[in-house]
């Protein structure tokens, strides 16, 4: 990943990012490890997870990986603690554990909406509420992967849309809550980004994706490294004065379709 920032600008910080074996996520971790963060990733997967962290520590970097389900407060406690007891203090957290597949609402159980619902947001919750107690207060960055479904209805994504719009409401009741004691809560809202699951699942032909990046008014789908700067900025000092944000990083693609012609004939 290409850094578009000065080297080391979370060196001494150490970071806990939640849902961080594979796609965005993983990317963010990496990014802030490549500028000096000391990172603790966790997942479900023991195996998808210790090789999360190993692609950081192969480069020289300070990481650890734990297995840990974001529905299960107890085990993401103990991350943290582990997290806390290994690197210190906490000064950034990353809650973007998330589950999604296409289903009418009719086409999913109780329990299958439920399941979306608990890795979302009792998910983010979980992270965000385990994490108070260890953090390095004041100064903490606490960053939610939040998505356009949180605003934008969207069909098949009836469990999808009301988690994130849980997570969107979630981050500004804490940044009221823990304003005070020098916590920012914000969120990123990624538009469609190339090379991760949550794409292969949305768009899984390349008919579906085309069609996709012709509507984006910045053409194309983003990047991990598009979030993960975007991340980077919002731990930072220079994001100093910016809480209860839910930040895009979409190329355009909240604000409707972009796909008609308007430049025509003045390009
Ligand atoms: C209907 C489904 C279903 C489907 C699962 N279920 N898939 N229902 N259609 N395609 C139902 C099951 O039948 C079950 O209900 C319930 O959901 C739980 O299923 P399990 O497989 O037991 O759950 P679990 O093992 O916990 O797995 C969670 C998961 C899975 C969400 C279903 O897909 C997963 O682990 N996903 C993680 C990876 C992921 O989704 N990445 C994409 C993130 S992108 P019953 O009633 O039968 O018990 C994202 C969207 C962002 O979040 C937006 C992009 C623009
Ligand atoms: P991804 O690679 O599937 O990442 C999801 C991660 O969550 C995986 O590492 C998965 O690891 C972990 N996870 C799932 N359930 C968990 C649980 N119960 N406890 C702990 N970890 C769990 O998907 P992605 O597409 O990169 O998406 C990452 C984030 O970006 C998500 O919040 C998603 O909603 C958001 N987003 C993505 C896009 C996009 O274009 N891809 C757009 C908007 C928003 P394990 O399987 O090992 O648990």
């Amino acid at each position: 990943m290409q850094n578009a920032f000065k080297d080391q600008m979370l060196a001494g910080k150490v970071a806990f990012v939640a849902g961080a074996s594979s796609g965005i996520n993983l990317g963010i971790a990496q990014h802030f490890a490549r500028q000096g963060a000391k990172v603790v990733v966790i997942s479900r997967s023991y195996e998808k997870i210790i090789a999360a962290a190993q692609t950081m520590t192969d480069e020289g970097h300070s990481a650890m990986g734990i297995a840990a389900d974001v529905r299960d407060f107890a085990s993401v406690d103990a991350a943290f603690k582990q997290a806390h007891d290994s690197f210190g203090k906490v000064d950034i957290v990353i809650s973007g554990a998330a589950g999604n597949f296409v289903a009418p609402a009719l086409g999913m159980s109780s329990n299958g909406f439920k399941t979306v619902v608990d890795i979302d947001l009792i998910g983010t919750f979980n992270v965000l509420r385990a994490s108070f107690q260890y953090l390095n207060k004041p100064g903490a960055s606490l960053i939610s992967i939040t998505a356009p479904q949180a605003v934008n209805p969207m069909m098949f994504q009836a469990h999808v849309c009301a988690a994130k719009a849980g997570i969107n409401m979630l981050t500004k009741c804490l940044a009221m809550e823990w304003g005070p004691a020098g916590v920012r809560v914000n969120a990123i809202s990624p538009g469609p980004i190339g090379d991760t699951e949550g794409m292969a699942r949305l768009a899984p032909t390349p008919e579906m994706e085309a069609a996709v990046k012709a509507r984006i008014a910045l053409r194309g789908y983003g990047e991990k490294r598009d979030i993960a700067d975007t991340a980077l900025f919002l731990s930072t000092d220079n994001a100093r004065y910016i809480t209860g944000s839910i930040i895009d990083c979409d190329g355009g693609s909240k604000l409707g379709d972009a796909g008609p012609d308007a430049l025509g004939e003045f390009k």
